[in-house]
This record gives structure tokens, sequence and C-alpha cells, in this order.
């Protein structure tokens, strides 16, 4: 095996940009959820104006943190990673700069019309058509840009992580034309091109998959290149991803009729997503699994490194909201849950959990080798920011599972001549010491984000250009 320096290096500015702006949309889409959760503590802070109601940040704050957040995460570790696993720059610079120039026009767009109201009101597919049409190009320009860089690889095989990144950019591609397909009537108002039970059907089949694909898939790529690489360890089986993918990319599709339970979705399609979902579990854990046994060997190194902590625990709530999914699908359950503060429970176990957590620790292990640095300006603020996230993440979990199982049962709860024994107003008095413990809990989890800016900043400030050129250098080894 020979080594070479080859004279063309990786195309890092891109993979910089997209780095740095997670961080900056992480502090304000979950500064914003901070926001809105005290909202709900004190109704006071809609200020009685239209723009600052939670009904219209809300969406705001999906937007921001599953797309602004959540999307250059993704668009970062996907360009650092094809090109290290294929040895090659991207295919082209022009076109990655034009995905990183028009999605940020795009989160533009929603942070000026989501609070003026404009909304197609599809929940995370609220952005009007003009705003949804650059989406798509730029959604396009993005698969060109990755599978181009596939194409030209200067190794044989496919690193399994780009087979995730790979099917996380069909899908997202799919879903998104397909459940925009409107017809606009002015440039801020369209109507859906599906009407009535098609159109909540081919919603959720949408909504569903932005969770399987866009906040799952898509951050399963990650967890294969960078859990491997921070254990130093290889993949604990080969082959078992193999088998998680195809059976996750398979079984995913199906599972979105369990947002619609007891609605005018006819029964079967119910039942059906009902029984893929509960099998969903097992690619889900396959994954999960696969990821933590990479630690075989290495656990030690749990002890002293606070990014690989990030990344082990981010498996462990991956685990946990895909045991915890499956259970809410079951519709004797559902009819429990559905509508209550438990489903948000859900939601932020997987998405503080899983997809902010692998997240964070990418981007600790990636930031030094973008910036030409060793590591990171200080563990000890990585470890810090490590215990805010995970309690956290635990507070708020914890308070929203006791919410909505009281909600739950308080809505449920009859007497003996049939009227309800509670009033909506006294489940929500119950519901009081919950969000007070949620607003606190995602006030420590956005503080870790705070600690993080400070670390990144002290970092990239060090950097040194010419080690940072270095780095970027592409080291072909062996021959191609
Ligand atoms: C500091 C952290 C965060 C806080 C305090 C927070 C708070 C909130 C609040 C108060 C809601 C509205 C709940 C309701 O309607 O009753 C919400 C909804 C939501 N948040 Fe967050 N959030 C945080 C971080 C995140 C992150 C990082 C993600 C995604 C990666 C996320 C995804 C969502 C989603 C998808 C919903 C809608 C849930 C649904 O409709 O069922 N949040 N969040
Ligand atoms: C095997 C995996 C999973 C299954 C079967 C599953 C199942 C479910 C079910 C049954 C609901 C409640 C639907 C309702 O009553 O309205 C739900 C809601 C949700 N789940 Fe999951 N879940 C899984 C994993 C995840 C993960 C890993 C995440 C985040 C990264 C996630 C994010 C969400 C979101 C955002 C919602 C709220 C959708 C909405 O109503 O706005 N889920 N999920």
């Amino acid at each position: 095996m020979s080594t070479a320096i080859s004279p063309t290096a990786y195309n890092y500015k891109v993979v910089r940009q997209f780095a740095i702006m997670t961080v900056v949309w992480g502090i304000l889409g979950m500064g914003l959820g901070v926001f809105i959760a005290s909202q709900l503590v004190w109704p006071q802070l809609n200020f009685g104006l239209p723009w600052t109601t939670f009904g219209r940040l809300r969406p705001l704050h999906t937007n921001l943190v599953i797309f602004a957040f959540g999307g250059c995460a993704l668009f970062a570790t996907s360009y650092y990673v094809v090109q290290r696993t294929c040895q090659t720059r991207l295919i082209s610079d022009g076109l990655a700069a034009f995905t990183f120039w028009g999605w940020q026009a795009v989160i533009l767009g929603a942070i000026i019309t989501l609070p003026l109201g404009y909304t197609t009101t599809k929940e995370y597919a609220e952005l009007e058509w003009p705003i949804a049409i650059l989406l798509a190009i730029v959604w396009v320009t993005y698969a060109v840009v990755f599978f181009g860089t596939i194409v030209k690889r200067k190794t044989k095989h496919i690193y399994v992580g780009n087979w995730f990144y790979g099917a996380f950019i069909l899908v997202t591609a799919m879903l998104h034309i397909v459940n925009h397909a409107s017809l606009p009537v002015s440039w801020f108002k369209s109507y859906s091109a599906y009407a009535g039970a098609t159109d909540a059907m081919i919603q959720w089949w949408y909504g569903h998959n932005a969770v399987g694909f866009f906040l799952t898939t898509g951050f399963l790529g990650m967890m294969y290149y960078f859990v491997p690489k921070q254990a130093e360890r290889p993949i604990y089986s080969y082959r078992l991803s193999i088998v998680h993918f195809w059976a996750l990319i398979t079984l995913y599709i199906w599972a979105g009729p369990h947002h619609l339970h007891y609605t005018a979705l006819p029964d079967w399609a119910q039942s059906l997503g009902m029984a893929m979902s509960i099998i969903l579990l097992a690619p889900s854990w396959g994954g999960m699994i696969n990821g933590m046994m990479t630690l075989s060997g290495a656990w030690h190194k749990l002890r002293t490194d606070p990014i690989l902590r990030f990344l082990v625990v981010s498996l462990a709530f991956y685990g946990m909201s895909t045991f915890e999914g499956p259970m809410m699908a079951i519709k004797t359950v559902n009819s429990l849950s559905h509508y209550t503060d438990w489903t948000i429970g859900h939601v932020h176990a997987g998405a503080l959990g899983w997809v902010a957590m692998i997240s964070i620790g990418a981007l600790y292990h990636m930031i030094p080798k973008l910036f030409g640095r060793a590591q990171m300006h200080s563990v000890g603020l990585i470890n810090t920011h490590f215990w805010l996230a995970t309690i956290g993440t635990v507070l708020y979990i914890a308070s929203m599972w006791v919410n909505g199982i009281t909600q739950g049962l308080m809505w449920r709860a009859i007497n003996d001549d049939g009227t309800l024994t509670y009033s909506f107003v006294e489940a929500l008095q119950a519901s009081h010491p919950g969000y007070i413990v949620r607003a606190l809990g995602g006030a420590f989890f956005a503080a870790g984000m705070l600690f993080m800016a400070y670390n990144v900043w002290r970092t990239v400030r060090a950097s040194d250009p010419a080690e940072a050129e270095a780095a970027a250098k592409i080291a072909v080894v062996g021959a191609h």
C-alpha cells in the first residue's frame, strides 16, 4: 500500500459554512423553542400581537430546528463524509455553493413569512409555493452534487453512510414534491391538489417520512461515519448495516397512517400503519445496536471523551424513541396518547436526544479538522455542554410523559351518568407544573448550545489557514 498526497483538496469551504450555520440556527431555533414553551407557562408572552402568538411562532420553531439546524447539520456532514469516503472533491464547487446560499434563502423566507401568517397549514410543509419551489430546486441540486461525487469516487465501495445519506436525499425530494402539489391563487396563497382524506393521507405520508428519512435516515448516515471515527473502531457489523438499510427504508414508508388513527381514513389503512410501525422496531434497534456495539473494547473512552458520550447517548435516545413510537402506534395506546403532551415528549426524545445530540457530537468531531486544529478549544466546555443537553432532554421528556398521561386520563374520565368528570381547563391546570419543568429543561438544552458557540468561536479564531488547507489535501491511499 502506498500513500501519496494528491495535488487536489476536498471542498471544506462549503462544509465549514454549513457547520457554522448549524450552530447559529440551533441557537435561534432552540431559543425560540424555549420562548414558545414559556408562552405555555405565561400566556402574557404572546404580547397580544398576531406575529408573536404561539400559533405563528410554533411552525417557525419547527422549521428552524428541523430544516435550518437539522438541515445544515445534514448538508455539512454529508458533504464531509461523501468526500472523505469517496476520496474525491465534490463534483462542483459552484453547485455546492448554490445549495448553501439557496438553503439559507429558504430559511430566511420561513423567518419572514411564517410570523406574517403565510402558511399552507400542512405541518412541516407550511412554506408557501414560491419558497417551496426554491426548496425543490436547491434539493435537486443537492442530489446532483451528492450523487455526482459518488459517481466520480476513487474508491471501489460506496461506504454504508453514503447509502443512508443517499436514501434521505432521494426520498426527501419525492416527499416534498408530491406533498406540495398545489394550485397557487396569489403569491402567498395556494390550495392543495388533494382533497379530504386523500389530502390527510398524503400529508402524513409526507410527515411521517420527514421523520423517517429527514430526521432518521440522514442522521443514521452521520452515525455510521462519526461513531466509528470517534471510537476509532470499525463498525460492529457491516452485514448488519446492509440489512439495517434495506429493512429501514422498505418499512418506514408504510407507517404514516399511525398519525391518523380513528379518523376518516379507511380502517384497513390505519391497521396497516399500525402493523408496519410495530415491525419498524426491528430495523431501528438493529441500527442502534450496530452503533452501540461499535464501542466494543472502547467503552473506557467514554470516561474521558465527551464527544463520544454525545454520540452514544444519542443512540440510547434513538433506541428509546423508536421503542416508544411503535407502542404509541398501537391504536388502543394512541387513543390515550394522541392530542396530548405525550406526543410532544416523544418528538423531543427523538429531536433533542437523538437528532440534536448526534449532530452536536459530529460537529465537535469535525470542526477542529475543518479549521486545521488538533482539537476543540476546550474539552471541559464540551463536557459541560453534554451534561446540560442530557439533563435538559430528561427534564423535557419526563415532564411531557407525566402531562400526557394525566391529560389522556382526565379527558377520558366519565361519571356514572356519562358526563365528563373534568373540564378541559382542569386538565390544563394540572399540566401547568409540567410546562414549567419543560421550559426549564429546554433552557438547559439551549444554554448548552451557547457554550458550544463560544467553544466553536474560540476554535475558529485560533485556526491556522495553512494548517486548514493542508488538512483538506486528499491523501489517496493505495491503488485506485
Ligand atoms: C431547547 C430546545 C427545545 C424546546 C424548549 C422546544 C419546545 C417546543 C415546544 C414548546 C413545542 C410546542 C409543543 C406544543 O404544541 O404543545 C415544540 C414543538 C416541536 N418541536 Fe421543539 N423544542 C426544542 C427543540 C427542538 C428540536 C432540536 C427539534 C428538532 C430537531 C424540535 C422539534 C419539534 C417538533 C417537530 C415539534 C412539533 C411537535 C408536534 O407537532 O407533535 N424541537 N417544541
Ligand atoms: C420506529 C420508530 C417510530 C415510530 C413507529 C413512531 C411512531 C409515532 C407515533 C405513533 C406518533 C404519534 C402520532 C399521533 O398520535 O399523532 C409519532 C409522532 C411523532 N414522532 Fe415518532 N415514531 C418513531 C420514531 C421517531 C423518531 C426517531 C423521531 C424523531 C427524530 C420521531 C418524531 C416524531 C414526530 C415529530 C411526531 C409528531 C408528529 C406530529 O403530530 O406533528 N419519531 N411517532
